[in-house]
């Protein structure tokens, strides 16, 4: 059976993860409600039901409540807290109150771990199987960050690091100071978002020169045993539904419809291939959904079925890039 890296720290992890930042009012609500509470209930089941037995949460989802609500969730549900592997990040801060602005990003030690506190006591949980931070601090001092993270492994709050939006450099950077390994890296990955492919064949090439990924991040990912996450995995349905709102868009109706033929050739739902798109790379990276429609769940568990050719990979990926190959 395949492995994945992150099966050294979690051997029974899923590859599909479920991305909670929808959960709990999508950032909208006020305060929780039953309805949140039943709706992250039912997530929960009908990702354990289709082998998703991974969730991602931020303490910033929904400023909180995303969490909340899979607190609550879990509290009626105790015996499942073994059974999962929770996940949520930490180092982006709004202004006072539901500002929808980010102020700023944090890795102090101090605020570290005051965001762990905070995420447990909404989460209903003792520990994080991991901790993500979440997106790169330009006033990062790598030395604070380890010590952060050694405090919250001993104590036993966080089993296990991880980044998130981060270079090959910066990884190295914590590493350097941290006693601990940095085991995950979550970044945009999707037929929508293809800078991560589009780097790895740009040498030389003038036209690409601005690709906006920074080189050698998935090959260091791979020489060191980090796992690669997706988020955005699903390009928001871009190319599996929502691409009737951009039909005027040759390249995006191109896509589509070749993701819709795949699909029928491979007796599988559009998800399915958007995913297994992601999957046949071999860095083998796992995959965050974010959906809160229990049918497209279960369309993207049938990526586990599916094993694109090189062709069909490729035919993907020059047409969502919208440009020939060099
Ligand atoms: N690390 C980071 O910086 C970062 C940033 C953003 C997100 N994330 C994580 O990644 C997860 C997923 O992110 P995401 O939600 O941006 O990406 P996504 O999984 O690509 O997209 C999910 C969204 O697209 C909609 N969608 C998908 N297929 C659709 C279709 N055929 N028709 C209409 N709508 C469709 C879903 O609506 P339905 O609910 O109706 O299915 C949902 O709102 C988040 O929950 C979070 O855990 C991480």
């Amino acid at each position: 059976m395949q492995t994945l890296p992150i099966h050294e720290y979690f051997p029974h992890a899923s590859r599909l993860i479920y991305g909670c930042m929808a959960l709990g009012g999508n950032w909208q609500a006020d305060a929780l409600s039953k309805a949140h509470v039943e709706e992250a209930k039912q997530m929960l089941d009908v990702c354990l039901d289709n082998g998703i037995n991974m969730f991602d949460h931020a303490d910033i989802y929904g400023h909180g409540l995303a969490e909340a609500a899979f607190g609550e969730a879990l509290k009626s549900q105790s015996h499942l807290r073994e059974k999962i592997i929770i996940q949520s990040k930490c180092g982006i801060r709004f202004a006072d109150g539901k500002q929808q602005a980010v102020t700023r990003y944090d890795f102090s030690k101090e605020w570290i771990i005051q965001s762990v506190e905070n995420s447990l006591t909404r989460l209903n949980t003792d520990y994080l199987d991991i901790l993500f931070l979440h997106r790169p601090d330009p006033l990062m001092q790598p030395d604070e960050v380890a010590s952060a993270f050694e405090q919250l492994k001993r104590s036993g709050k966080v089993r296990n690091f991880a980044v998130s939006n981060m270079n090959a450099h910066q990884i190295q950077l914590i590493q350097s100071e941290a006693s601990v390994p940095v085991i995950a890296n979550q970044i945009e990955m999707s037929l929508a978002q293809l800078n991560w492919l589009n780097e790895g064949i740009s040498a030389n090439q003038n036209t690409m020169a601005s690709v906006g990924f920074n080189a050698g991040t998935i090959e260091h990912s791979r020489l060191n045993n980090i796992q690669m996450q997706s988020w955005g995995s699903l390009a928001q349905g871009l190319f599996s539904g929502r691409e009737k709102l951009d039909e005027s868009n040759e390249r995006i109706r191109q896509t589509s419809a070749l993701v819709r033929s795949l699909a029928a050739d491979y007796q599988t739902s559009a998800e399915a291939i958007l995913l297994a798109f992601l999957w046949r790379h071999p860095m083998k990276m796992q995959t965050v959904v974010g959906s809160s429609n229990t049918s497209r769940i279960a369309a993207c568990s049938l990526v586990e079925a599916v094993s694109l050719s090189a062709e069909h990979w490729y035919q993907l990926y020059v047409s969502a890039r919208g440009e020939a190959l060099p």
